[in-house]
């Protein structure tokens, strides 16, 4: 087991990641220190993981919340869902909340834990390739609304965050390529040499090999774990963990949440992004062709939906948490390893990369 940790003063907590972790009865037991616990997850991981997790919790007073299953029930309508199970098991303000779940459980986990009572204790065991190397590590916490991604939300931090690799062999391989959308941003906007090697591993981390896909995840977490040691509430440099989501999360809005996964809106988001670095000539060719390329090895899609338009994307771009006084701000590349931090970005510029993308639209 790899032990990591994101050092954010009272609030730091350890990352642990390994194989066979939620057999092991120690880790759940380090970091609850309550009799009331409540596991929230889903549908599909319920049947998979929520009785190994329950048999390490015989000594407490456990409630499990199961919600349904997707990015379209992100909603405070299952959050509230989490909340009326809390109240009508009386569970005070010293509970511990469990999410146990991909990051759409672990970011409506964490929103519920942040508000119930005005903040419990709350641990993520991650179980998708992308709640492992990004949504459980940095304390994002919140919902979907109809109107914007993630707009209704709160920053809080879990108190420990479980990787068990093993549940990732029941994930199926177009989430795991969308997990990997996210391991592909860290080398773009911080570790070049990274980049290099996920270019040269593509085959063997799709292959799912352990040794290259333990890297992968550790890879990632040390990143976002400094990225978020830096700047905890997103003053700065964390900005950069959102590369291509601005252009993402209108692929999601805009196309009902559900119909692209998170990662798969990210890769094309990236792409788009990387086109714009062009514009802004901070890339050249070849990187962006580098950079489709490498979602391309690992089956990402590349190219916007055919039903956005130019329109639609600004609109959508417009209500993003980045933006400041209504403005559409942006992340682009400056070269492969650095992102630029978040900045207005001139219609016409971004107007090109919309149009010049939306021409390849699949
Ligand atoms: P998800 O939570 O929807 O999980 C993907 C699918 O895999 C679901 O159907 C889920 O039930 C299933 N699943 C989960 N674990 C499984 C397993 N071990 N075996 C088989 N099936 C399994 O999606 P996701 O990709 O994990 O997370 C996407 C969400 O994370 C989005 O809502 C996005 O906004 C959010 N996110 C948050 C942050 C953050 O910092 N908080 C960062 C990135 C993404
Ligand atoms: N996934 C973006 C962040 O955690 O800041």
């Amino acid at each position: 087991m790899k032990q990591l940790q994101v050092e954010l003063g009272v609030r730091s907590y350890p990352i642990y990641i390994g194989e066979n972790l939620l057999t092991r009865s120690d880790l759940l037991g380090r970091h609850i220190k309550s009799r009331q616990v409540v596991v929230v997850t889903n549908v599909t991981v319920a049947p998979l993981y929520l009785e190994v997790v329950l048999k390490k919790l015989t000594d407490y007073q456990v409630e499990t919340v199961i919600l349904p299953d997707g990015e379209q029930y992100k909603t405070l309508e299952h959050v509230e869902t989490i909340f009326t199970a809390l109240l009508e098991k009386k569970f005070s303000r010293n509970a511990t909340l469990i999410a146990l779940g991909g990051g759409v459980i672990g970011d409506m986990g964490g929103f519920a834990a942040a508000c119930y009572q005005r903040g419990i204790a709350f641990i993520q065991i991650p179980t998708t390739l992308l709640a492992q190397v990004d949504s459980s590590v940095g304390g994002k916490t919140g919902v979907n609304h109809p109107l914007g991604k993630n707009m209704i939300g709160a920053f809080y931090q879990p108190q420990a965050v479980i990787a068990d690799t093993t549940v990732l062999d029941t994930l199926d391989d177009r989430q795991f390529s969308a997990g990997l959308a996210e391991v592909i941003k860290y080398g773009l906007i911080a570790d070049a040499e990274f980049f290099s090697w996920l270019e040269l591993n593509a085959k063997k981390l799709l292959a799912r090999e352990k040794e290259v896909l333990a890297y992968a995840i550790e890879k990632s977490c040390i990143t976002k774990a400094r990225i978020v040691g830096e700047d905890e509430f997103e003053s700065g440099v964390r900005a950069t963990l959102n590369l291509g989501h601005t252009f993402g999360h209108a692929i999601e809005t805009g196309t009902g949440y559900g119909e692209y996964l998170h990662g798969e809106a990210v890769a094309i988001g990236t792409c788009q992004a990387a086109d714009l670095s062009r514009r802004l000539g901070w890339l050249n060719d070849k990187d962006v062709a580098r950079i489709i390329r490498i979602f391309e090895q690992v089956n990402l899609p590349v190219t916007p939906p055919k039903t956005m338009t130019t329109r639609h994307y600004i609109e959508l771009m417009s209500v993003d948490k980045k933006n400041i006084d209504g403005a559409i701000r942006v992340i682009a590349l400056e070269k492969i390893g650095r992102a630029s931090l978040p900045f207005n970005v001139k219609r016409e510029v971004l107007e090109q990369t919309l149009n010049s993308t939306l021409e390849h639209s699949g």
